[in-house]
């Protein structure tokens, strides 16, 4: 079991959506929480709301697209906090637009955030991990990191990425014999506003999932050691669709509205 209470806990976007929760549920459980953003008064504002429920939290600006910001994160977390027995990589971006139709900078800060952040954040902390043979790397990454779709070429190729960088880095501590834990979480769209605008053509197979209910999830598999989280259960058939030819996965992936998600998209004003 991981714990909450009294654990260092870095989370990386907790200035906003489901990064908010986490970390107001975190403190209510009794953890010491360094919110991790780059919006400066959104962080505030959640350290607030825990400070108000008699929780504790500690702000840090970082900008995960530079890698020197989250070295420098890293230092004042560990002068805060002592350690960090738990680290949520959860901080994402998304452009929502055909591959022709971004620019090279936005391709580049989608893996910054997406992709490498979680190397350099990782490799931060994981060292002291390793010595204390405990501690619990969680990787955010998304439904879209087990199959692509139309618009999210940058996004998709980003959490295939992240669910790759758990993967590997579990077999890793495994090779290691040791007691770190990884989690991967791969969730369908969530209604936090990150991803406004998009649609499901069979919403009791794949809801518009719920912010609170999906954080609920998350925290109770991290708190179970669960090894990876797909929600709703219906992502899981995925698998299934990619043992079946690509023209047969591809037509199941339009006719279950997925191909098409992305159309209205408007994402955040
Ligand atoms: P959100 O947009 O509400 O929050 C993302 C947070 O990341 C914001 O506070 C933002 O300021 C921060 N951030 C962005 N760029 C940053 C940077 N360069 N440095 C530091 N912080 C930065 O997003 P939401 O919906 O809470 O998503 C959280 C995670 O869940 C993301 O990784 C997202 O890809 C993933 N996810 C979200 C889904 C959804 O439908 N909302 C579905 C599947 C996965």
């Amino acid at each position: 079991m991981t714990d909450f209470t009294d654990r260092g806990v870095v989370l990386t976007g907790a200035a906003s959506g489901i990064g908010r929760l986490m970390a107001l549920r975190i403190a209510a459980a009794g953890g010491r929480v360094a919110l991790w953003d780059i919006d400066e008064a959104g962080m505030e504002s959640v350290r607030g709301e825990i400070v108000a429920q008699g929780g504790q939290a500690i702000t840090v600006h970082c900008n995960l697209a530079d890698r020197q910001s989250i070295k420098s994160a890293a230092a004042q977390t560990l002068g805060a906090f002592g350690a960090v027995d738990i680290l949520i990589n959860n901080a994402g971006i998304v452009s929502g637009k055909n591959l022709l139709e971004i620019t090279d900078e936005q391709i580049e800060l989608t893996f910054d955030v997406n992709t490498l952040a979680l190397f350099w954040t990782t490799r931060a902390f994981l060292p002291a991990m390793l010595e204390r043979n405990s501690g619990h790397v969680v990787t955010i990454a998304s439904a879209g990191g087990i199959a692509g779709t139309a618009k999210l070429v940058d996004y998709c190729s980003s959490k295939f990425a992240a669910v790759g960088f758990d993967d590997s880095l579990r077999a890793e501590l495994k090779r290691l014999n040791s007691k770190v834990m990884t989690t991967v979480i791969c969730p369908y769209y969530i209604d936090t506003g990150m991803f406004s605008g998009v649609s499901t053509r069979f919403p009791w197979l794949l809801p518009i999932l719920k912010p609170e209910k999906s954080v609920e999830r998350i925290l109770g598999a991290i708190n179970k050691n669960r090894r990876r989280l797909i929600m709703p259960w219906f992502v899981y058939t995925t698998y299934m669709m990619r043992l079946a030819p690509v023209a047969l996965s591809d037509w199941m992936l339009d006719f279950f509205g997925v191909t098409h998600s992305m159309d209205r998209f408007t994402g955040r004003k």
